[in-house]
């Protein structure tokens, strides 16, 4: 009698001897479903051609795939393995530091008093325009390597550090040749109004028009972001402001984001509902309205907890009471000279469960299938499943109650991006 045979996929990398994996797999997580980050003890990852053939528990794994003498097997002596961490905000490119402001600061000056005083964000623009493309690019590639050594597979960057036609473009072709240069997946984000330049103080209506009517249409006819952003807040950009910008970014083809609620409640959130961005971020200030548009919506609410540490007013967003909502909720660094000096997503596990309440698995989500989410990249990454990228993390740690709670140390064994392997640490005692 002849059989039926199926020829199982070919495995050229096993990730086994998992102690605990977490899939984060089935999709996007709202409420309670948040806190299945898909645990599997005894696990094991089998990856080929950059993509998951099959992620759980051992004895399957291993059954539903062929190995040969030339699959690689990676031990992982017991520990957690996740997704790579996608960071899904940050403001990774721009020149030099700003750390002066922390005196400023401890004095007692608020960031935006910093910024209306030609400080804060003005000062980076100053910095970044007067430094060469070379420069711009080593101080981003170093930036992108530290948040890689910290398990970080994906970054979206955005521009705002240029506030001209011609230096928002050069951000984002840089962003553009920075994939060409270094592993780290870039998700580009246009951030044209990321505040008034110092040219255009006077007449901020003419610099909003310069947004919509120049550079928009170059960004898109460019291809150089998928996203539009902008910094919708008191002294800034107005909501009115706000819409029209993201309004023109919408007839390019530019999915909106916006940098909502942060310092003020300014109806942030609601604008993000009535454009459908796809992320609403920062939300420290958020109404109970905004929250209730967002879960309508479908928003993301991309979570900084970073930046609410280091604004240090004690205000956190309210992220318990916009999963009960419903809002899906990711958490992402913020990276920025200003506000967020960090380029490690994994230094917020313990902050985004001490101050915004979140679960170990929550957060995990949140920093994997969530965040993807906030990058319309959820069914490609952010999870451990068939088909998906294979970007995974190795971690010094037994389980994933452990990354929220051993914190200030880089606690990634090892990187795997696209099933390529990226580094080892020192080997682990877990
Ligand atoms: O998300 N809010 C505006 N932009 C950044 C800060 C950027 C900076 O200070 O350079 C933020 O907090
Ligand atoms: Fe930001």
């Amino acid at each position: 009698m002849g059989g039926v045979y199926i020829l199982q996929p070919y495995a050229e990398m096993v990730v086994h001897n998992i102690g605990v994996l977490a899939t984060c797999a089935g999709g996007i997580k709202k409420g309670r479903d948040m806190l299945d980050a898909g645990l599997v003890e005894g696990a094991a990852v089998a990856v080929s051609g950059g993509r998951i053939l099959a992620a759980g528990r051992e004895d399957e794994v291993k059954g539903a795939v062929r190995t040969d003498g030339r699959t690689k097997f990676i031990d992982a002596m017991g520990c957690l393995v996740t997704p790579g961490l996608v960071d899904c905000h940050t403001h990774m490119l721009h020149a030099g530091s700003r750390e002066k402001e922390l005196a400023w600061k401890l004095e007692g000056k608020s960031y935006l008093e910093i910024l209306s005083a030609g400080g804060g964000i003005l000062s980076t623009v100053r910095e970044t325009r007067r430094a060469g493309d070379e420069i711009l690019l080593m101080q981003t590639k170093k930036r992108l390597a530290r948040a890689l050594a910290h398990g970080t597979t994906t970054v979206e960057i955005k521009s705002g550090y240029g506030l001209s036609v011609e230096e928002e473009l050069r951000a984002l072709r840089l962003v553009r040749r920075l994939q060409r240069e270094q592993p780290v997946e870039l998700v580009p984000t246009f951030l044209g109004a990321h505040a008034v330049p110092e040219e255009c103080k006077n007449e901020p209506d003419r610099y909003v028009d310069l947004v919509c009517r120049e550079m928009i249409p170059r960004v898109a006819r460019e291809k150089l972001a998928l996203f539009n952003d902008v910094f919708c807040e008191e002294g800034v950009f107005t909501v009115d402001q706000s819409r029209s910008i993201l309004q023109a970014g919408l007839a390019h083809g530019l999915r909106p984001k916006i940098h909502a609620d942060e310092m003020a409640g300014s109806g942030g959130a609601e604008l993000a509902a009535e454009v459908g961005a796809v992320s609403a971020d920062h939300l420290l200030h958020v109404s109970p309205r905004g929250v209730r548009a967002l879960a309508a919506s479908g928003t993301v609410a991309v979570l900084l907890p970073g930046t609410a540490y280091y604004l240090a007013s004690g205000h956190y967003a309210p992220a318990r009471a916009l999963i009960e909502a419903g809002v899906p909720v990711a958490v992402a660094s913020d990276a920025n000279p200003g506000s967020c000096p960090t380029e490690a997503l994994q230094s917020l596990f313990n902050m985004a469960c001490l101050y915004l309440r979140l679960r170990p698995a929550e957060v995990l989500n949140a920093m994997t299938v969530n965040a993807a989410a906030a990058l319309g990249l959820v069914g490609r990454l952010g999870s451990l499943e068939p088909g998906r990228q294979a970007d995974l993390v190795i971690w010094d740690a037994p389980n994933l109650d452990y990354p929220a709670y051993h914190f200030g140390v880089n606690l990634v064994r090892q990187v795997i991006k696209t099933g390529q392997i990226i580094g080892r640490g020192e080997e682990c005692a877990c």
